[in-house]
């Protein structure tokens, strides 16, 4: 099973000016990986990470396919209504392995498989529309929410539940509805239990933004016929792969400590993912979740910056290349784009077409990457890349499964814990008291003096 494979050549000197010694791969740099690689297992052996596991969580799995193929399949389309980490995995998800256009493609070409929609941000100049183009009657809600009372969901699902009412009879409303919840506590997973609706567990050691192999993103896969067993397999041979604490042969471990070095000695916080497909769009917004959430804490932290390529060239590269220096480029190569389409050779006579000409658009995106890597190298800048052999389940989950180990390597590396997030909740707190939930009050905002209204 071919793994990504990461290349971190372009991070180190002499290669690259600001590069760090390679000598330091096998000293102090070595030697901080193995305190912190030694910092998570400790807390893996307390139970408290649990994402390392869910590869080999079958039965969890076995109930997911269940559901998807009995219950999913009843329904034209289906609806993840979800925010934050309980939102972005299945976006991730269905932009990498569903074929493209899904929702567009008629019922027979995408072999009876519902379209899948994901709702996470309360806006009612998306939520209103969708609902008004949707057939109700044959619509599934996947309500996904750990805590089961984020106010954006749980305020959609208010708004659903009332909408599939006016539709059809009392005791088939509960049809319209899976929820995926935590096992034991929250607000869905009572009204599950009083209601009969369905529920699929998210195992509580957890938490939202590592959570896309468990059934919050395995569901909305399965039901639209992504092969799970292939996303959890690719997930538990880079588990494999990382854990061993020698950095030089551990992928997330060189990720996490050059990154974190390039931030802390380097004067590196901006970090880049920079996917060269546009099927890996939504994974580069999903890792500036994961990385932006877990890590920006305590007054540290680095800060994510999504982009893609090509498209970035004629965007951010300028300011990769010539703006402060304070950026890493992590680039996500990928060997094969599926048909990669030659390009014809019209124009031979014309140079700035001319040359195109018996080349293929997949070999062009493909020259891109590489010649912004060497570019930003001549400049100085450090990059490193990714490489998959293709966006398939297996490679998708190793990333997925990559990037999450990184993640908490580089929380232990920051000093920082990369399972919480305590900076959201005054924010939430004063949401609540501005809509006048029991128990909060009503905040004074501070909105300053007024004549600075211009
Ligand atoms: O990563 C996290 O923990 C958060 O982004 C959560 O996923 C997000 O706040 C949604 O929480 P919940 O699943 O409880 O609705």
């Amino acid at each position: 099973m071919p793994q990504p494979i990461l290349d971190v050549s372009l991070m180190l000197a002499p290669a690259v000016a600001e590069g760090v010694d390679p000598a330091r791969l096998s000293g102090d740099l070595a030697e901080r990986f193995r305190a912190a690689h030694a910092a998570v297992e400790a807390r893996r052996a307390k139970g408290e990470i649990g994402f390392f596991d869910l590869p080999w969580a079958t039965d969890t799995a076995k109930r997911v396919q269940e559901v998807a193929d009995s219950f999913g399949q009843m329904f034209e389309n289906v609806v993840v209504l979800g925010i934050g980490g309980s939102g972005l995995g299945a976006v991730t998800l269905r932009d990498a392995l569903l074929a493209p256009l899904w929702n567009e493609r008629s019922a027979e070409q995408r072999e009876w498989f519902p379209r899948l929609y994901v709702l996470d941000n309360p806006d009612p100049a998306t939520v209103g529309p969708l609902l008004d183009r949707l057939d109700l009657r044959r619509t599934l809600f996947n309500v996904v929410s750990k805590s089961g009372s984020t106010a954006e969901t749980m305020a959609l699902y208010l708004t659903i539940r009332e909408r599939i009412a006016r539709l059809v009879d009392g005791d088939q409303v509960r049809g319209h509805f899976l929820f995926t919840t935590d096992p034991a506590v929250g607000a869905l997973r009572r009204i599950a239990d009083a209601e009969g609706i369905p529920a699929l567990p998210v195992p509580s050691n957890v938490g939202g933004r590592y959570s896309v192999l468990s059934p919050v993103g395995l569901w909305p896969a399965a039901v639209t016929g992504v092969d799970v067993g292939a996303l959890l397999a690719g997930a538990a041979a880079m588990v494999e792969r990382c854990a061993t604490d020698e950095l030089a042969r551990n992928p997330a471990g060189l990720f996490a400590t050059l990154l974190h070095a390039a931030d802390v000695e380097g004067r590196k916080p901006i970090h880049v993912l920079m996917p060269y497909s546009d099927r890996l769009r939504s994974l580069a917004l999903w890792f500036q979740q994961l990385w932006a959430e877990s890590l920006g804490k305590g007054g540290k932290g680095p800060t994510p910056l999504p982009a893609v390529g090509a498209v970035d060239q004629h965007s951010q590269v300028q300011l990769f290349m010539e703006g402060p220096k304070d950026k890493v480029v992590v680039f996500l190569a990928v060997t094969e784009l599926g048909d990669p389409m030659a390009i014809p050779a019209l124009h031979p006579e014309i140079a700035e077409l001319g040359y195109l000409g018996g080349h293929s658009l997949g070999e062009l995106l493909d020259a891109e990457r590489r010649a912004t890597a060497e570019a930003l190298r001549q400049a100085g800048r450090p990059s490193m890349t990714l490489e998959l052999d293709r966006v398939d389940a297996e490679a998708l989950g190793a990333t997925l499964m990559l990037l999450q180990i990184a993640t908490v390597y580089a929380g232990a590396l920051y000093g920082v814990d990369p399972l919480d997030q305590p900076g959201v909740e005054l924010g939430k707190r004063l949401t609540y008291g501005l809509l006048g939930r029991a128990g909060f009050e009503a905040p004074p905002l501070g909105t300053g003096d007024p004549r600075w209204r211009v």
